[in-house]
């Protein structure tokens, strides 16, 4: 008989139902080894937790994240809250013996990173960061050729990370717009994302060199929006921004590979896009979340009259990564999918105490090149990632 394993998660915004989504499809289509129970949502409002509950299948629900901490019956805590409270959240659970999945950035900062480490190591409980985009089937894939050698010595890894919902200078402040909740902008909300698969697929960073601007230097706050009446006699109150739009770097992977990262919130028509090439001695990579099921790839060996990049189709069963749990050869999978494979990855690791990446141990390098572009922007000089 399989054991169970009971999961309490706390928050249920947007990666709440991302999560919720994934908890429920991962044993439908993965082969787990434990069944998994969707026990207590956690969030601060009483009847918006009650109708995430009741819309996302969970079995209980408490405006108090520490009932989920305290409760015997739940093994794996999942933490989907704004960042201000993944470490406090993060190290209670630890200490209390639960396995930790935390959404990314691990933390506001390194010394707070170390701390959610140092915890879950000393409990001995399994520990994920979730970066997502490691799991799309494509860049798993990519992840593989270059293990094989594919691109031979790679020399650049270019990546972007762009969005477009703060071109609007009206566009209101939220929690991603604050430091004291975010820790930083575009940073360390998607540039990390671009830092973790620098890491994942290059190598670990050496120096860096950033550049970071806050285009619109005060926003209204959403109060003020949503009660927007234009005949309103009092003005719309206005908070500074103290966060990055945009956030730069370029810099140097440990194995002399060269990195340049753009992460912004200001790219009119980019919605959510994520891309990146890497080039090396034996040909390039491209990668596009526009475009998520393909991988552009390059040979130098191909004759000369028939070089160029060419579409790889990253959907065949038995061949690509989590793809054969799917459907058949060709049929399209999407962001959500992303999410399964991590929670499915996750469970069996929690199964098997074997660890998983990306653990804490890389959302701690990750926080330490974000504070090295952090310094660098500060100092105006080329930082070491330490
Ligand atoms: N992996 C990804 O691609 C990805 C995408 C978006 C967001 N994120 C990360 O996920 C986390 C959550 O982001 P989001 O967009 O879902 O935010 P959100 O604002 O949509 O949801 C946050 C949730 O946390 C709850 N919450 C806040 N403080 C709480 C507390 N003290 N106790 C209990 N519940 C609390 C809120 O009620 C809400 O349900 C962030 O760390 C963010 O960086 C990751």
């Amino acid at each position: 008989m399989a054991k169970t394993l009971r999961v309490g998660m706390i928050g249920y915004g947007f990666m709440g139902k991302a999560h919720s989504n994934a908890w429920r499809q991962a044993p439908y289509f993965f082969p787990l080894r434990a069944k998994v129970e969707l026990h207590t949502i956690c969030g601060r409002n009483s009847a918006g937790v009650q109708a995430a509950r009741a819309q996302m299948g969970w079995q209980f629900a408490t405006t108090h994240w520490q009932e989920v901490i305290e409760s015997p019956l739940i093994e794996i805590v999942d933490i989907v809250t704004p960042n201000d409270s993944h470490a406090e959240i993060a190290v209670a659970a630890a200490r209390a013996g639960k396995h930790v999945l935390c959404e990314k950035p691990l933390a506001l900062n390194v010394k707070q990173a170390e701390s959610m480490l140092a915890a879950v190591q000393k409990a001995k409980v399994m520990h994920m960061v979730c970066h997502n985009y490691r799991r799309v089937p494509a860049i798993a894939q990519a992840r593989k050729m270059i293990a094989e050698g594919a691109l031979g010595q790679i020399h650049h890894f270019h990546a972007r990370y762009a969005q477009d919902w703060l071109v609007d200078p009206e566009a209101p402040l939220r929690w991603k717009v604050q430091k004291e909740i975010a820790g930083s902008g575009t940073l360390g909300d998607i540039a990390v994302h671009v830092i973790d698969l620098g890491r994942y697929l290059v190598g670990e960073f050496k120096e860096v060199c950033g550049l970071m601007e806050t285009f619109v230097k005060e926003r209204p706050t959403p109060q003020e929006v949503t009660s927007g009446n234009p005949s309103a006699k009092t003005p719309a109150k206005r908070v500074k921004v103290n966060v990055d739009d945009a956030a730069l770097m370029f810099g140097r992977f440990e194995n002399g590979a060269l990195v340049n990262i753009e992460a912004t919130r200001y790219a009119a028509g980019r919605r959510n896009q994520m891309s990146f090439e890497i080039n090396g001695s034996k040909g390039s990579l491209c990668f596009d979340l526009e475009d998520m099921n393909r991988l552009k790839f390059y040979e130098t060996a191909n004759l000369p009259d028939r070089q160029g990049f060419r579409d790889i189709l990253v959907l065949q069963p038995g061949l690509h990564p989590y793809v054969g749990q799917w459907w058949r050869p060709g049929h399209a999978l999407g962001y959500e999918h992303t999410f399964v494979h991590t929670i499915a990855d996750f469970v069996n690791a929690c199964v098997d105490r074997k660890p998983v990446q990306p653990t804490f141990e890389d959302g701690v390098k990750n926080q330490r090149v974000l504070q090295a572009v952090e310094e660098s922007v500060k100092t105006g000089r080329w930082q070491k990632v330490s």
